[in-house]
């Protein structure tokens, strides 16, 4: 049985991709700096350390998928609250190259995070971003540019190294959990002027492209871990709002979210780019949900 470390495997996308590893045979150890609070919420079967060197020595790893990071939409972006961001991914990123370095034992693959962050500050532009695409310089971009930077040294290990450039998952936790109130209460409604990209991605396609990525030998370098068709945020809140049968008629100016949100309402809510997964299709991924009609759909029925 092939063994897969996961860091960052208590959070939302960490738990789903454990649950499915173990589905499809991996053996699941999962780095966490509470193993009695990680216990309660990861299914029975996954081994939990709190430090690399719970590892034995003889004891291989065959991939290690690096999720783990201080969650970026808590609220304001203060200097210290960005400088907690870079840290935690660099650390956590720099502690496995470090543990894996001093190993005769490498892992095959890291599926190391990053985020369509790396792409930087985006407007209403209609060109796809793909991987080959440049950045545009802001926090997003230098914050991912960072945790990509400190996974690199992997490649010397011999180890395929993928950079999975997330966009924004869709589930029952993260920024669909946070929509969702004002659009039940019939008070949702574009951000902005409604023109800025906001490439997704469903929680189930999510998962499958991570173990596909773990898969595909040839693949390697930054992959965009979005679906196939990024809307608009405008069109992004009528489908929102027609998956719940409401309205969705009620704007949140920008003046307004850059008061309420500072940096990282400008960042992550009135910014994006129309980034695609070349690289995953080429390889040969299928989504689930290329459709976000087809994934509010399974999503939100019943609510
Ligand atoms: N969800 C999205 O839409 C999205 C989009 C783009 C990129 N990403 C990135 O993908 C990664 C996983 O996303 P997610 O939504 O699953 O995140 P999440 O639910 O916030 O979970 C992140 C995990 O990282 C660990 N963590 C939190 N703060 C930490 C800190 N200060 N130092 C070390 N570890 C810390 C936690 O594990 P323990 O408490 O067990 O240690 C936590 O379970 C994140 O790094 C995120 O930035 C997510």
């Amino acid at each position: 049985m092939k063994t897969m470390l996961i860091t960052g495997g208590t959070g939302f996308i960490g738990r789903h991709l454990s649950a499915q590893a173990m589905a499809h045979g991996w053996q699941v150890i999962v780095l966490t700096r509470d193993t009695a609070s990680a216990a309660g919420r990861l299914p029975a079967g996954i081994r939990l350390i709190d430090s690399l060197d719970r590892l034995t020595q003889g004891e291989p790893v065959d991939a290690v998928v690096n999720l783990a990071g201080e969650p970026l939409a808590a609220g304001r972006w203060t200097e210290a609250r960005k400088q907690k961001f870079i840290d935690s991914r660099v650390a956590t990123t720099q502690a496995l190259y470090q543990f894996f370095a001093a190993r005769e034992q490498r892992p095959q693959v890291l599926i190391s995070g990053s985020a369509i962050g790396f792409y930087g500050a985006g407007n209403g532009q209609d060109k796809p971003v793909d991987e080959s695409a440049g950045a545009v310089d802001n926090f997003s971009h230098q914050l991912c540019q960072q945790w990509e930077q400190s996974a690199a040294p992997f490649e010397s290990l011999g180890t395929r190294l993928i950079y999975l450039r997330t966009g924004i998952v869709l589930g029952e936790e993260g920024a669909l959990a946070k929509m969702l109130p004002p659009f039940k209460f019939g008070l949702g409604g574009p951000v902005g002027d409604g023109q800025q990209w906001m490439p997704w991605i469903h929680i189930d396609d999510m998962v499958a492209l991570i173990l596909h990525s773990v898969d595909q030998s040839d693949l390697s370098g930054p992959v965009n871990a979005t679906a196939p068709n990024p809307v608009r945020n405008r069109e992004f809140t009528r489908q929102l709002g027609a998956a719940l049968h409401r309205p969705a008629i009620f704007p949140m100016p920008g003046p307004l979210v850059r008061i309420l949100f500072g940096q990282m309402g400008e960042e992550l809510l009135l910014q994006g780019q129309r980034v695609v997964p070349s690289k995953v299709q080429d390889s040969g991924f299928n989504f689930q949900y290329p459709l976000l009609e087809d994934a509010l759909t399974d999503l939100l029925s019943g609510q």
